[in-house]
């Protein structure tokens, strides 16, 4: 018997033939392969997209769980319905009314985690070679979702506005052109993740409008709208539409814990019946325990409060964040700058590799954060890299960023001294505008962004 975590080749080879076709599509998760390293203590993790559950009162938990135990321990402990408790689906309409949209319960399937949508919606829509549209970059989770449904996956660029909803248009055209229709777009729209940036109103309404001219199914991701640190908030898809082209996927993984594994699907009854059978078929319905959770939990006003809370914390963190990217990247650097949400996105000269740079950053300083490539279906965003600003404190955030700066400025000097050419200098016309002018020139947050274009030859904004 070998060691378990060191297969051999002779191991693989003996289960080789029998992996169905389908895995050999598969690809991991940058981040959960991250999760293992970041874990350990002396890792200054910006890498992963988790909530800081520290915030969260253990008293207040051990209280719901009391009433738990009290008032239906029975039902608790037993299987649900697959689509999830009346209760729970009346819980979530009361959160998505918080922003502005009117759900049926009816039209509601109860999730494990927002990640689970992801994958019965591809399950449900996608045969090998379908077209799947999404952002570049996109949700590095799903990626592996799209790879292993086989779809064929188009990446529309972004700018400061979010979706390019133009160059949507042109593939549109395109893709009309060579009679095929697109599966479903898969869209972030608010607060982005990895990008940190929100689509905006007009884009938004001009994305409905294509969705209903073309009755284009659009699935909208949306873990982060309640997360809003300033700004006006904008509608999201789902009110703009009504629920008729665009599905809708919520979770309380970032508003309340992951660690619940809840998430939630609202779509039109044709789409919501075939998904209840693939969830059947996945794992027969959600966990009791943890819908009821949700339901004592959001009875009470206090959830609002939580959700200010959090606002407040994540805010102070992201402005750690900005502060310490100015002080210790270099000037040929670039990010983001989001108005909620846990990310910053942050570009550095093509010449360096933000895999490579990771494995010294880990290896070096003990810090870490996901490279951009993970965004990316076809190997671009090289060159990029995504910073969580959720999870630690103002003062490791400082910290992490000066020895992630530190790293960079390593190899900046590194390629001076390989090529005997300086760095070329961030050029406002070709790579937008730089953090310092556009600080310089008090812009609003989120108003800049560069997005990578390692091997890429059109540019975005
Ligand atoms: C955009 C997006 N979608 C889906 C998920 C999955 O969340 P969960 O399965 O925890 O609900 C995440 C988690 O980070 C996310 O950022």
């Amino acid at each position: 018997m070998t060691d378990r975590h060191h297969t051999t080749s002779s191991e693989i080879e003996r289960y080789a033939g029998l992996f169905a076709q389908r895995t050999h599509h598969m690809r991991s998760s940058a981040m959960r392969d991250l999760m293992a390293i970041t874990a350990r203590p002396e890792v200054i993790s910006l890498a992963g997209g988790l909530p800081d559950t520290s915030t969260f009162p253990p008293e207040t938990f051990a209280a719901l769980m009391a009433k738990i135990a009290r008032e239906s321990c029975a039902s608790a402990l037993q299987y649900g319905p697959t689509e999830g408790f009346e209760e729970t689906k009346q819980r979530i309409a009361e959160v998505m009314a918080e922003e502005g949209m009117k759900a049926d319960p009816d039209d509601m399937v109860v999730t494990t985690g927002g990640q689970q949508v992801i994958d019965l919606v591809a399950k449900t829509l996608v045969d090998p070679g379908d077209v799947v549209i999404c952002e570049a970059p996109t949700y590095p989770g799903a990626v592996p979702v799209f790879s292993s449904y086989e779809a064929d996956v188009i990446q529309i660029e972004m700018d400061s506005e979010g979706m390019r909803i133009d160059l949507l248009e042109e593939t549109l055209a395109t893709l009309d052109r060579q009679r095929r229709r697109p599966k479903f777009v898969y869209t972030v729209p608010t607060f982005q993740n990895p990008a940190g940036v929100t689509l905006s109103e007009p884009r938004r309404r001009r994305l409905v409008e294509l969705a209903q001219e073309r009755e284009l199914l659009i699935l909208e991701d949306n873990p982060y709208g309640l997360l809003r640190f300033e700004d006006e908030s904008l509608p999201p898809l789902f009110a703009l539409d009504g629920g008729e082209y665009v599905l809708y996927l919520g979770t309380f993984s970032k508003i309340l814990s992951p660690g619940i594994r809840l998430g939630w699907l609202v779509a039109p009854d044709p789409v919501l019946a075939k998904i209840k059978l693939g969830k059947q078929a996945v794992d027969l319905c959600t966990s009791s325990l943890t819908q009821q959770l949700v339901d004592v939990y959001f009875e009470q006003e206090r959830w609002q409060t939580y959700i200010k809370e959090l606002c407040a914390l994540y805010r102070e963190r992201r402005d750690a964040m900005l502060d310490a990217l100015a002080e210790f990247f270099p000037p040929e650097a670039e990010w983001t700058r989001p108005a909620g949400g846990l990310f910053i996105w942050a570009t550095l000269p093509d010449f360096i590799d933000t895999g490579d740079l990771l494995a010294q950053a880990i290896q070096q300083e003990q810090v870490a954060f996901v490279p951009g490539a993970a965004a990316y279906v076809d190997g671009r965003g090289g060159s990029s890299m995504r910073l969580n600003f959720s999870c630690v404190d103002a003062d490791l955030i400082r910290e992490g960023i000066r020895r992630i700066g530190k790293v960079i400025r390593e190899q900046i000097a590194l390629y001076s001294t390989m090529t005997g050419r300086t760095t070329a200098q961030a050029r406002p016309d070709e790579r937008g505008v730089t953090a310092s002018q556009s600080s310089a020139e008090g812009e609003d947050l989120a108003e800049v962004v560069h997005l990578p274009d390692r091997g890429r030859q059109r540019r975005g904004a």
